[in-house]
């Protein structure tokens, strides 16, 4: 039955992987609120709570119109009592309390401007925040132990908070295709993240590597990181091992959101002038490599040198398991999580970034593109674009 028995009335599917979410709508005024909520319930780790604002302010996005009244709640899913409670409030003072309060409460704003520092989550915030820290600073002063990501993290603290721009993230791909042909002709890269969803900015770049030859790109990642290093490229880098394996990740393993790719965490050094160059014709690599002088180990000043800190993430997946990398190194992280929800809940299935398992056959199902992953799911397939949830 559909609201007020109008047949033209939109319905809106519950799960996010259902729905088309463009990047750009019509309802931030509610979404960034209800985001509140739910990065405040992160922050005291409460995973539900957070999920429920999340998808709650999901919907919203999803809208094809502004919420004028309450009356525009009617007949959505996924808005429970306390989100409605908080969107009222909205839509009849102009702001809600909570979430103001939340704003400008103590723990929140530390909690985000540690957390902001990369290679600190949640647990290590909170517990600087019961020590009294507040600031990255404050972990600088008083010489807090910290580990190598940590230590990179609070170097360039100022250039990683600055938004990646397209112009940036594309003179990177750039760097990144050079970088992984040198040391392997033939290799394909992707664009993945924010970018391939069609962002103007993000807070890193990611890519997704593989070759058409299975097992040509086993042990890929160090190759590629040598050359970058060899480059002056590189200010941080860590790379973890490939371990995923078929028998032990699949149906016997508990779900485990955490992908197994061989990867790499990094910091790049990217030269100003070749993102200058880029916006006017293409740059060559050698303006791009050049990084040379020796820093202070202290913290980096970017607007002071020729040169910013970029977080970059660099995966590689073996061909086979390329289509459900792609879609799984997509995002955005609700998207993701829906589409796994969705595939447990309704089609009794696990979906990773490696597989699509499918528990009442009992085999794995082989996919080459998203396409036949969405066609398996028995979803409709949603582009990149629209898989902003
Ligand atoms: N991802 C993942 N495992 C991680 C981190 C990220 O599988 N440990 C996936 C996320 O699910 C997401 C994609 O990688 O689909 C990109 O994550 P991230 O860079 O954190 O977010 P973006 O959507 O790219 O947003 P931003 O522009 O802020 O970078
Ligand atoms: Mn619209
Ligand atoms: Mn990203
Ligand atoms: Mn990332």
């Amino acid at each position: 039955p559909k609201p007020n028995g109008d047949p033209s009335a939109m319905q809106m599917k519950s799960y996010a992987c259902q729905r088309r979410t463009p990047l750009k709508h019509h309802n931030s005024f509610l979404t960034e609120a209800l985001e509140i909520l739910s990065q405040n319930a992160e922050y005291n780790d409460n995973e539900g709570r957070s999920v429920a604002f999340r998808r709650a302010a999901s919907v919203l996005k999803a809208l094809p119109h502004r919420v004028k009244t309450i009356e525009d709640l009617r007949c959505l899913p996924c808005l429970g009592d306390h989100s409605q409670r908080v969107i009222k409030e909205i839509l009849e003072d102009g702001s809600s309390r909570e979430v103001e309060s939340t704003r400008q409460s103590e723990q929140f704003q530390t909690m985000k401007a540690l957390t902001g520092i990369f290679g600190v989550g949640v647990r290590t915030a909170d517990r600087w925040f019961r020590e009294g820290l507040r600031s990255p600073d404050d972990l600088i002063r008083t010489g807090q132990q910290l580990n190598r990501a940590q230590q990179a993290g609070l170097q360039y603290y100022d250039d990683l908070q600055k938004p990646v721009t397209k112009a940036e993230a594309d003179v990177i791909s750039d760097i990144v295709e050079k970088a992984v042909h040198a040391v392997l002709p033939g290799a394909e890269i992707q664009l993945m993240g924010g970018f391939r969803r069609g962002k103007e900015v993000g807070h890193d770049v990611d890519f997704l590597i593989t070759h058409p030859e299975e097992g040509k790109e086993e042990g890929l990642m160090p190759k590629i990181t040598n050359w970058l290093e060899e480059q002056g490229l590189l200010l941080y880098q860590k790379t973890t091992r490939n371990s995923y394996l078929e028998k032990m990740d699949g149906p016997a393993r508990p779900p485990n959101n955490m992908d197994r790719f061989e990867r790499c965490f990094s910091i790049f050094k990217l030269q100003k002038s070749a993102v200058r160059c880029k916006s006017n014709s293409t740059a060559s690599v050698e303006d791009v490599s050049r990084g040379g002088e020796n820093e202070r180990p202290s913290e980096h000043h970017s607007e002071e040198s020729g040169w910013r800190a970029v977080r970059v993430d660099l995966v590689v997946s073996p061909y086979s398991q390329f289509a459900f990398a792609t879609l799984g190194w997509t995002g955005s992280k609700l998207f993701e999580r829906e589409l796994r929800r969705w595939a447990g809940q309704e089609k009794h299935m696990s979906l990773s970034s490696h597989a699509l398992y499918d528990s009442k056959q009992n085999l794995y199902l082989r996919a080459k593109t998203e396409e036949e992953i969405f066609a398996y799911l028995g979803l409709e397939f949603i582009p990149p674009s629209e898989r902003n949830a």
